[in-house]
């Protein structure tokens, strides 16, 4: 039986590549795609998710949803993915529209009809799941998991201490966190793993469709600024582990520890603190994502994205 999915996303270079593995692998049914504030504004995140698939052919409805964090101010990351939030490739215009319904109304609609079975994967920010979570506490009978995008046990990437989709609401990762439901954290740690280097850029190029031209145009802008920013060899394809964790088990080692999120407004805000040694004697409420299967993982990919 296919694994029932919502993804959420703020595409986001790594987003959009993430998108194309979620509506295409055999094992994953992607009900809906629900977008969020992040990388750039609500309104570029969801023309890019729009633009991404229909571009794609992708047959799946977008949701709106939050266009600010719970409580905070919006950060944006156009030094990483530049003034559109997906710079790099021209996309002809979208014939797809988005949903009149918002994205927390849907999120809850759908868990609401399931007895967990739903597997939540977000890549952005966490205020549409936390939301969802706060106003509608049912949706946990929903949902088998979540599996996300964020954090890092060691270093951060927009401050020292906090990854980029963790720090840019840091509250609505302490509600999902504390939820008691499955969490496993893909984080910086692992997504690090996952570098496009060359070789893999041109085994996608050597696809030769109009989808992997995207992407590879897609890889250039990123791996333009990673090298930029962070002086990085190539760019890491973050958010597309998350999804690949769920297709297959096996391509990522976790470990269960306790895990919270720095909530005070000092240097550490928005930090995962990950307690390897057990000092704190909590009890251990997330997995966290520690090794990639590097081969494996671009294999499952690639093969995916021959598939458009
Ligand atoms: C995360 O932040 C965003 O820039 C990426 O899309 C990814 O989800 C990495 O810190
Ligand atoms: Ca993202």
């Amino acid at each position: 039986m296919k694994t029932k999915i919502i993804l959420d996303v703020d595409p986001g270079h790594d987003d959009a590549v993430a998108i194309l593995l979620a509506a295409k692998h055999e094992s994953l049914d992607l009900r809906g795609i629900t977008v969020v504030a992040g990388n750039q504004v609500l309104e570029k995140t969801v023309q890019n998710t729009l633009n991404m698939c229909s571009m794609a052919e992708i047959d799946v409805p977008v949701y709106a949803g939050q266009a600010s964090p719970l409580f905070r101010d919006q950060e944006v990351a156009a030094n990483i993915h530049g003034e559109s939030g997906l710079d790099g490739p021209q996309f002809p215009e979208s014939t797809k529209q988005v949903e009149a319904q918002g994205a927390v109304d849907f999120i809850i609609e759908e868990c609401l009809k399931y007895d967990k079975e739903l597997v939540l994967i977000p890549t952005g920010p966490l205020t549409n799941i936390a939301l969802a979570l706060i106003k509608e506490p049912r949706i946990k009978k929903g949902i088998k998991e979540i599996v996300l995008m964020g954090g890092a046990y060691g270093l951060g990437n927009h401050t020292p201490s906090a990854e980029f989709n963790i720090y840019v609401d840091p509250e609505a990762a302490h509600v999902v966190f504390e939820s008691g439901l499955p969490v496993t954290m893909v984080g910086l740690d692992l997504t690090h793993q996952a570098k496009a280097y060359p070789h893999v850029v041109e085994r996608i190029k050597q696809i030769n469709s109009p989808v992997a031209k995207v992407v590879v145009e897609l890889l250039e802008f990123f791996g333009f600024t990673y090298e930029r920013v962070f002086g990085f060899e190539a760019p890491p394809l973050h958010d597309v582990c998350a999804v690949a964790y769920v297709i297959d088990r096996s391509l990522i080692k976790t470990r269960k520890l306790p895990v919270v999120i720095d909530t005070n407004k000092g240097p550490c805000y928005g930090r995962t603190v990950c307690d390897f040694y057990g000092v704190t004697g909590k009890p251990a409420n997330v997995d966290v994502a520690l090794e990639l299967d590097q081969d494996r993982f671009w294999d499952l990919l690639i093969e995916t994205l021959q598939k458009y």
